[in-house]
């Protein structure tokens, strides 16, 4: 598969058989976000899987609310993302340019799981919109510490969409804003 044809393929899959991951592709997934690149290369994450069945569906439901997130309760594995203290280059880089690199870095180690995932035949969905603080309680997670990010991951059953975007002429421009 070319890489076009693999990220046109990534979509958010919000529908889920109970077929287990195999281990081997959970791990594969979990390496490509491992090797992500990150503002001075800080890596300001860590991984949380939950694949045990009573625990994953205590997180599950941390994400479903009356209109949101009922299908994440069919994924057999949730990814908690851990927003870990970045080091001190990136810190400082964060003050001194005004931006949050490590929230950038979370953002791109989850696509870079879910594009593994997906050449891997997986669906995916990240979740933003969870109970973060149920979400820590269940996994043990230090309060002071936050969850920006949650993935589902599991064998899809919906059907691959085609993807709703803005136009190109809305999103590009060349030399001059
Ligand atoms: C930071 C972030 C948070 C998201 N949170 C949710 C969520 O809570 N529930 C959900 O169903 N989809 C969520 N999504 C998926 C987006 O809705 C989806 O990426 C977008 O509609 C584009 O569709 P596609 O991923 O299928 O290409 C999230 C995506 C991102 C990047």
């Amino acid at each position: 598969m070319d890489f076009f044809t693999l990220i046109n393929k990534r979509q958010s899959d919000r529908k889920f058989s109970s077929k287990p991951i195999e281990e081997d592709k959970l791990m594969r997934c979990i390496e490509a976000a491992r090797i992500s690149p990150s503002a001075c290369n800080a890596q300001p994450w860590t991984f949380v899987v939950v694949d045990d069945v009573s625990k994953k569906e205590k997180v599950a439901k941390c994400a479903v609310s009356l209109v949101m997130n009922k299908f994440v309760t069919q994924a057999p594995v949730i990814i908690a993302i851990v927003l870990e203290k970045p080091n001190l280059t990136s810190k400082i880089g964060s003050v001194v340019k005004d931006k949050e690199y490590p929230l950038i870095d979370i953002g791109i180690a989850a696509n870079q799981f879910c594009l593994q995932a997906s050449e891997l035949d997986l669906g995916t969905c990240i979740i933003g919109w969870f109970d973060e603080k149920e979400v820590k309680a269940q996994l043990n997670i230090p309060d002071n510490k936050r969850v920006p990010l949650l993935i589902a991951v599991g064998y899809s059953e919906a059907n691959q969409r085609t993807k709703i975007r803005k136009p190109l002429e809305k999103m590009y421009r060349r030399n001059s804003y």
